[in-house]
């Protein structure tokens, strides 16, 4: 792979300047972009922010750090290094040279799992767009546009798919990226938990936590694709995604241990007067984007999935390094149903289960946060402990979507569940709270007192360095 030449109107690695009709149709793309992002994008004015910026996909000097304009941000398109041996890891080509070019028959599925991932990368970039106004330290703000950035070179990353592999339709479907929006009433976001709003920083980290935790997850399958040119960029999308979730495990990490700090100075739990975020508030928010994402991954059970697993579209997280068969023919899984109108489980085929198998991959991958964030307040002295909901809680897809549950996974009937809903998810009334806390502290080295400030800066920079120059 080349490096790419940041004079380049896009810089890319993958010798864009030698497919002149490509180059061409991606720079009249290029200012429908530039004009959603001006439109769509952070709403805060700022004369720089010290971003990251990928320069190669290798190694340690992959990216580079620098005070950047943001509308002179560079998003580029990089795909991973081929490996000119690939062959594919599982379902009916298995054993197969991966495919270079998309075939014929799967075109129509492959183009469509492009745009439900191209479809997440605007849309949470316009849903964090506000967020900016509110900023509990520059740090916090620099990590906010290092997140938003990225999600836009994703939106590229799914792009330069559609256009290279994906002719006319693909070109419809990369103008339609920008054309549906977060929320909106008429053409809203494919999926669900894109369209809720990020109205204020603690669901920021959540969101970063849970959702783009989803976005590992999906992106893990896709970069099990026997569609090459998919793998490779998904590749170096994940390398990417793990900042983001670092932003959302530390940002709940420090709001918790600010949480923890404030309960124990003032011996109480109700710390709401002190500035500080109640730990039951915490647990709500935990509640909302844990259970909105494990939606994300679809019905319990799937023939589509069976269908792109056997054709070989996208694999299980970590397909190549299971063992075992990887047709799944004869296997079966145990996925979450109603059991006479109670949550349980049904045995089903492991192929039609995979939905199920990659939600809880990524479940147990959520119990690490809220061990460690157990773990502060535990050092704290405290004994109160945060947790994942039931599966069932609160879900909207899926075989439990019919029924409400409580956070401990007992059913409820209507009026219950109304009657004890504002306990377990944030009410208007706690949304107020957060939101009122929100103020913008921009001064270097300075925090909001909600949140404690991180243990690390940013590349070797101290918390109290310059990281963003308003305008
Ligand atoms: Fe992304
Ligand atoms: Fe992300």
């Amino acid at each position: 792979m080349t490096r790419p030449d940041y004079a380049e109107k896009i810089p890319n690695n993958v010798g864009l300047a030698q497919d002149r009709r490509l180059q061409r149709a991606l720079e009249s793309w290029q200012p429908d972009f530039l004009s959603w992002w001006e439109t769509m994008g952070p709403t805060l004015p700022t004369r720089d922010v010290y971003l990251r910026t990928a320069i190669d996909v290798r190694g340690d000097g992959w990216a580079q750090f620098g005070h950047v304009p943001m509308i002179d941000y560079r998003w580029g398109i990089f795909l991973a290094d081929r490996d000119p041996g690939r062959r594919i890891a599982f379902g009916a080509h298995q054993g197969e040279p991966a495919w270079q070019k998309v075939p014929g028959e799967y075109r129509a599925e492959l183009q469509r799992l492009i745009v439900i991932q191209g479809d997440t990368e605007p849309a949470s970039v316009e849903q964090q767009r506000n967020l900016g106004a509110t900023a509990p330290s520059l740090y916090d703000l620099r990590n906010l546009f290092q997140v938003n950035v990225e999600e836009g070179r994703h939106l590229w990353a799914m792009v330069y798919l559609l256009h290279a592999y994906f002719g006319r339709d693909g070109r419809e479907e990369a103008a339609a990226l920008l054309h549906r929006n977060s929320g909106s009433a008429d053409s809203p976001r494919i999926l669900g938990a894109f369209n809720e709003e990020t109205p204020d920083w603690l669901s920021f980290y959540m969101f970063t936590y849970f959702t783009d935790r989803d976005g590992k997850y999906q992106l893990g399958t896709l970069k099990e694709s026997a569609f090459d040119p998919l793998s490779r960029t998904a590749e170096f999308m994940l390398k990417e995604e793990a900042h983001h979730m670092m932003v959302g495990t530390t940002g709940v990490d420090r709001v918790v241990e600010r949480t923890a700090q404030v309960m124990v100075a003032s011996d109480t739990d109700d710390i709401a007067a002190h500035g500080a975020i109640p730990l039951d508030i915490i647990q709500k928010y935990l509640n909302f984007h844990y259970s909105v994402s494990l939606d994300l991954f679809g019905g319990e059970t799937s023939t589509n999935v069976a269908n792109y697993y056997t054709a070989g579209l996208k694999g299980r997280w970590l397909e190549e390094r299971r063992s075992g068969d990887h047709r799944l023919a004869d296997d079966s899984i145990m996925v979450d149903a109603l059991l006479d109108g109670q949550p349980g489980q049904v045995e089903v085929p492991a192929l039609t289960g995979l939905n199920t198998d990659l939600r809880r991959e990524y479940m147990a991958d959520c119990a690490g946060g809220v061990k460690r964030w157990n773990r502060i307040l535990e050092q704290a002295g405290l004994p109160q402990r945060l947790s994942l909901p039931h599966v069932a809680f609160n879900r909207q897809v899926g075989a439990f979507a019919p029924v409400e549950v409580s956070p401990a996974g007992e059913r409820l009937p209507a009026a219950g569940w109304a009657a004890r809903k504002g306990q377990w998810l944030p009410t208007d009334t706690d949304r107020a709270f957060v939101r009122s806390l929100m103020q913008p502290v921009y001064q270097r080295g300075k925090i909001a007192a909600w949140v404690a400030p991180p243990r690390n800066g940013i590349n070797g920079q101290p918390f109290d360095y310059d990281y963003v120059h308003l305008a």
